[in-house]
This record gives structure tokens, C-alpha cells and sequence, in this order.
């Protein structure tokens, strides 16, 4: 015989009353003290079960309720003036004095107003949920439960059978045995007060994130300051990593940690996810530090992302705009590439100038501090008549020291009428003489300017020892399934912006590009926190930020984003995000935005009134209904023990 997927969804001791009222929306439930107490009481917000059935019976469907308040039976009136005058009529304080016992019994009854969220039902020997009920019979005499244990985590992990398909068919695809993992991040919480429905762990049902509902998706996070947004990104973060290293899912996790509360470990939390993976997680920082691995890029080979950088560093000073300083700003360092030229000895000559004008720039970093990378000296095409005027002991084709570059620039520039590279051009482009003005500090008429001192101060933007660029380097590491923590907290804030969306912008593209050769791109998860500074409402979609939140589940990229306000966040990425931790909000209108997202209005009462730090209302893609859920807190030391 086929088992009854319904049968373990109803627990005899958990029977709390009948449903004596019902339509399609709603049902009034009439329950009593004593039932009450023997289900261990009935927080609001709760889940409650609903069946025709019999004891024992089989079931033919379950009725899928959640309790949003009190109802008003018939003869509550009469009762409630009974029951004032049994009070008045007592000596104050009367011990051991009792009220009338019909009376007692009677008021023991009370109606629980309840929206039906559902209809489970057994299709073939499977668990179905429907989002609402199909009929109902006003005769009907429907027994109602509230599940516990094992039935609770049935309701909350509901996944319909279409989706457990897919999601066997990708762990399939990504060669597990078994199905794609799940994360547990929190247990079930209803109220803010927790003393009985919560009382001891063990009995705490467990929520966990199905992979399939996160990976690929968006995930908000909002709630007011200190009611543990961040925790809940930790907790994901480090669930993520546990789960996936155990199940051998690889998943690439970035953070864009603003406040360094990742990376570093603060004081009330003791311990930081960096700490926790010390083997799996790469932290990188803008200004270099032990520990922390340079955002930077290696000025001397990166030329065009170096200069930007300058460019940017140097507008944020308002310096006035002297002339050389201009053209030192609008150079425009593009190689030229072979396939665009007709003619090889056109290229040649282009490229020559191109390798002229970066040599110069070389010199220029060189004179201002930036340390230069192991081994590298500046190197430059120049003929033999140009070699023989300029300075005939040294062969800048073989490359020069620093020092004597800048001696044979200055040579040059002296006798720069006469020089003409091999296609008669003059030797020096404008771009190449606005350079070697930087580098003597003389502009064209000889006077005095403050060329290369102008960018000694930002000579830590520089990493010598960088080979490869940092975006392909961090696109690598979450390829191989490692955290990757941008501690964002120090340097200057254009520059931070820059370069977090330089490689935002890295790792879409790069996945975005497997995936259009029809191949799988890794599973990356990316992480930010404050995100209406880059997903607010105002920002064009066709920006990076926005594109990856809507576009970047094609190319396997989830994000989970972090903020204060639902009101701030792009209304279309909003409506695009399949899951949504709430916490505490304090404010109507804020309110007002997330009740437009389908059923948090039924928490209304719970998120604008209870403060408890990690209390949240969880929507997930998979459920067609938002669950409460205390998140648990991160903990550094239990995690460390778990990694080994
Ligand atoms: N689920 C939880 N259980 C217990 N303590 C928690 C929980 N979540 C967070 N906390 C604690 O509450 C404090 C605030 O949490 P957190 O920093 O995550 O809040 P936040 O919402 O990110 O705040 P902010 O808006 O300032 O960034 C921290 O000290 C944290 O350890
Ligand atoms: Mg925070």
C-alpha cells in the first residue's frame, strides 16, 4: 500500500478545536483553554491543520490555516457579563474562591480568527500544496490541529514536486548523487515572547534555505539598524561554505563588506567568517596590510586601469586645472591591435608611438615613488639615428633603468625638433611631451610645474608584486569555490566605488560569457551590504549593479542584498527578488512597500512591533507563504569546530 503523504501532517495530541465557520478566504476556529494548554498554547501567526477526517482515518486533504487573531462568537457578550458580574461580586482578592462552574466551562471557549494559506493533498502517494482552497462545505465538521515537530517541517519545507524534479536534474547535471543541498539557518519562531512555543531546543523546529531557492536568485535583507542583518548574511555565508564543502558543491561567495565587520573580527562578536575559514577565504583591502591582499593593481602593467585610477584620485583633490595637468588626465593609454590595421608597417608605427608614450608614463611613476616590479626596466623602440642623437651609451630597445630614462627623455626633449621616428612623424606625440613635461616638471615653455610630485601621494594605490589583474584574480577564487571578503571600510570612497564595480563588473561579464557559449558558468554568490547606494531607485538598470541583480541569474550569479529601507531599493529588482528575510521595521510606510509582497501584510502587527534582534519573516521562491524564523546567531568558535 502506498503511505499517506497527509497521515504524518496530523498529530492527534496537537488537536486544538473545529472549525465552525469557513469560506475561501478564511477560517473561524473554535478552540478551548484546555485544548489550548495540551497543544502548549497558540501563539498568533502560527500554523494551523484542518481535516474532515476521522481519527485514524485516511486523509483526503489538509487545510493549511495561519492564526492572524481573536473572533467574536455568539455568545461572548452573555458570557463576558457573567463573568464581570462573578468578579464583582467577589470580596477583593478572595482566595480559593471559585467562579460558577457552568459558567467556567462555558468561557473556557474562544474563536480564533484564521487565513487559509492552502490545501495539502495526496496526488499518487505525493504531497501536493495548493495556494488556496477548492470548495468548502458549510456542514463540514473540519478538526483542527497545530502541527508541531516533524509536521512543521513538512509545511516549511514544502517543495512542489515539479521543482524537486529540476532541482534533482541540476544536482544531477552537477554530478551528486543525492539532491542539492539545503541550509539551516534558523528555527521556527512565531512571537516575540517565546517561553512555550519555543521552550526547550530540542523541540525547535529547523528552517533550512533550499540551495535551489537561493543559488542564481536574489535575496533582500531588510530591517531596522541592529536587528541583525548582518548576522544573517554570516550565517548564510558560513552555511553556505559548510554545507557545500560537505556536499562537494562548489559555490564562489564575494562580500562587499563596507564596515570591515567580515574580515576583521570586532569586539562584540569575537570572530569573523575570515577567521572561521582561514584556509578558504582570501580578504582584500585597498590599502595593502598583512593579511589582506591588494585590491590594487600593478600600476606599471595595467596601464589603462592605473592611470583611471590617478585620473580619479586626482580629480577628488580639485586641484585648479593647470594645463599640463589636463593633458596628463586626458591621455588616452589604447593599444593598438594589429587586426584593426590594413597595413602592418601603419600598425607598427602606431604601436611603436603607443610603447613611446607608456615608456614616458613608466618614467613618470617611476620619479614618483611607485616602486617598480621586479626585474622591469623601461623599454621602448627607438632607431639607431634617434639612439646615436639622443644619448649613444645607452640602447633604450634594450631597456632602461628609471634613472637613465629619465636622462634620455630630458636629452630628448632638448633636441626634440630634431627627432622623427621611423615614419617621419615627430618623435614626441602630444600625449608623449605632456608626459615628459610631467616628468622634468617643465612645461613647454620651459617654466616650472609640479608634474610627478602631483601623484607621489598616491603611490599605495600601486602593487608591485600583482601580476595578474585583481578581477580575474578574485573571478578565479570564487570559481574554486572560496570566500572572497572586499573589506571596503578604508581608503577613499571613489576609489572603493570604482574598483567594487570594476570587478562586479569582472564577474559578470566573465560569467555572462560562458554562459553564452552555452556552457555552465560557476555558482557565485554575491553578497552587499547598504545596497541602495548601488541598487537604489534611481539607478539606471542598464548600470552594473542593477544588470547583475536582474540579469545575473541567467549567468548562475545570486545576490543577497542588505539594506534598511524596502522603500530604497529599485522597485524592479524588488519585485524580482524570490527571497526576502525580514526583520524589524519601524515605520508605516516602509511597511506599506513590503506589504505589497505577498503575504508579509498578515505580519503587520509582528515586524512593526517586536524588536528582537534575528526575528525574521522568511519568503522563500519555493513557499508559497512567508514563515517566521529566528535566525541563528553566527558563532565563530562552533563554526570552527564544525570546519575542522
Ligand atoms: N540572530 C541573532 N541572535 C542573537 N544575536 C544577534 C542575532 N543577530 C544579530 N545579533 C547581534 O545583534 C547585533 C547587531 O546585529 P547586526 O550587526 O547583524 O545588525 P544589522 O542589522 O546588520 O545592523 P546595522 O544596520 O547596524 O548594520 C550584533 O552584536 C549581533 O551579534
Ligand atoms: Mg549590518
Amino acid at each position: 500500500m502506498q503511505k499517506d503523504p497527509l497521515a504524518q501532517l496530523i498529530q492527534e495530541d496537537q488537536f486544538v478545536g473545529w472549525v465552525f465557520q469557513i469560506d475561501y478566504e478564511k477560517a473561524v476556529v473554535l478552540t478551548n483553554d484546555v485544548w489550548k494548554s495540551q497543544a502548549n498554547g497558540i501563539p498568533r501567526n502560527c500554523f494551523l491543520l484542518a481535516t474532515l477526517i476521522d481519527p485514524g482515518e485516511p486523509a483526503v486533504e489538509v487545510i493549511l490555516l495561519r492564526v492572524m487573531g481573536s473572533a467574536l462568537l455568539p455568545m461572548d457578550d452573555k458570557l463576558v457579563r457573567a463573568k464581570i458580574e462573578d468578579f464583582k461580586n467577589r470580596a477583593v482578592n478572595t482566595i480559593g474562591q471559585e467562579m460558577d462552574t457552568l459558567i467556567k466551562s462555558e468561557i473556557r471557549f474562544s474563536g480564533l480568527e484564521c487565513r487559509i494559506l492552502g490545501t495539502f493533498y495526496n496526488q499518487n502517494g505525493t504531497l501536493r500544496l495548493g495556494a488556496d482552497i477548492e470548495s468548502y462545505l458549510n456542514s463540514a465538521e473540519l478538526r483542527v490541529y497545530c502541527p508541531k515537530g516533524a509536521a512543521l517541517e513538512t509545511i516549511i519545507h514544502y517543495i512542489s514536486p515539479e521543482r524537486a524534479a529540476a532541482t534533482a536534474q541540476e544536482a544531477q547535471r552537477m554530478g551528486f548523487k543525492n539532491t542539492l543541498p539545503r541550509f539551516p539557518i534558523g528555527t521556527v519562531r512565531f512571537t516575540s515572547t517565546d517561553r512555550r512555543h519555543r521552550g526547550d531546543a530540542a523541540s525547535q523546529v529547523v528552517f533550512n534555505l533550499n540551495a535551489v531557492d537561493f543559488l542564481a536568485r536574489r535575496t533582500a535583507v531588510f530591517g531596522m539598524t541592529r536587528t541583525g542583518k548582518s548576522n544573517t548574511i554570516k550565517q548564510l555565508v558560513s552555511v553556505v561554505m559548510r554545507t557545500s564543502s560537505q556536499s562537494g558543491l562548489k559555490i564562489g561567495q564575494i562580500i562587499y563588506d563596507l564596515n570591515g565587520e567580515y574580515a576583521n573580527a570586532n569586539q562584540q562578536d569575537k570572530g569573523s567568517i575570515a577567521e572561521v575559514y582561514p584556509n578558504d577565504t582570501i580578504r582584500y583591502r585597498i590599502i595593502p596590510v598583512a593579511g589582506f591582499q591588494p585590491i590594487l593593481n600593478n600600476f606599471y602593467t595595467q596601464i589603462q586601469e592605473g592611470h583611471a585610477t590617478l585620473r580619479a584620485l586626482i580629480e577628488s583633490l580639485r586641484l585648479p586645472r593647470a594645463t599640463d595637468l589636463e593633458a596628463f588626465l586626458s591621455i588616452v593609454f589604447d593599444e593598438p591591435r594589429k587586426e584593426d590595421f590594413d597595413d602592418e608597417d601603419d600598425w607598427h608605427k602606431n604601436h611603436a608611438r603607443y610603447r613611446r608614450k607608456v615608456a614616458a608614463y613608466h618614467a613618470v611613476l617611476a620619479r614618483a615613488g611607485f616602486e617598480l616590479p621586479k626585474g622591469f626596466n623601461i623599454q621602448f623602440e627607438a632607431s639607431a639615428i634617434v639612439c646615436k642623437l639622443v644619448n649613444p651609451s645607452v640602447d633604450p630597445n634594450e631597456g632602461l633603468t628609471s634613472a637613465q630614462a629619465v636622462t634620455w627623455f630630458d636629452l630628448a626633449r632638448q633636441i626634440q625638433e630634431q627627432l622623427y621616428s621611423s615614419g617621419n612623424d615627430p618623435w614626441f606625440d602630444p600625449d608623449t611631451k605632456a608626459l615628459v613635461n610631467m616628468l622634468l616638471q617643465k612645461n613647454d615653455q620651459g617654466a616650472y610645474i609640479p608634474g610627478y610630485r602631483l601623484l607621489q601621494p598616491f603611490k599605495d594605490y600601486h602593487s608591485p608584486n600583482r601580476t595578474t589583474d585583481v578581477s580575474s584574480e578574485i573571478y578565479q577564487h570564487l570559481e574554486n569555490g572560496k570566500i572572497v571578503i572586499l573589506d571596503l571600510s578604508v581608503g577613499d570612497t571613489a576609489q572603493r566605488d570604482r574598483l567594487s564595480k570594476r570587478i562586479a563588473q569582472h564577474i559578470f561579464q566573465s560569467s555572462m560569457r560562458i554562459f553564452s557559449l552555452g556552457k555552465h558558468p560557476p555558482h557565485i554568490v554575491i553578497y552587499v551590504e547598504e545596497a541602495h547606494n548601488l541598487i537604489g531607485r534611481n539607478e539606471p538598470l542598464t548600470e552594473i549593479w542593477p544588470r547583475i541583480a536582474k540579469e545575473g541569474g541567467k549567468a548562475r550569479i545570486a545576490t543577497v542584498y542588505a539594506t534598511q529601507e524596502v522603500s530604497s531599493i529599485h522597485p524592479n529588482i524588488l519585485s524580482n527578488t524570490e527571497n526576502m528575510f525580514v526583520s524589524h521595521l519601524n515605520n508605516e510606510n516602509e511597511f506599506r512597500e513590503l506589504a505589497k509582497f505577498y503575504d508579509f501584510r498578515d505580519f503587520e502587527s509582528s515586524i512593526m512591533h517586536t524588536q528582537d534582534v534575528g526575528f525574521n519573516r522568511v519568503k522563500t521562491f519555493s513557499n508559497p507563504f512567508v514563515i517566521p524564523v529566528q535566525i541563528d546567531k553566527f558563532n565563530p568558535e562552533l563554526e570552527k569546530q564544525r570546519s575542522g
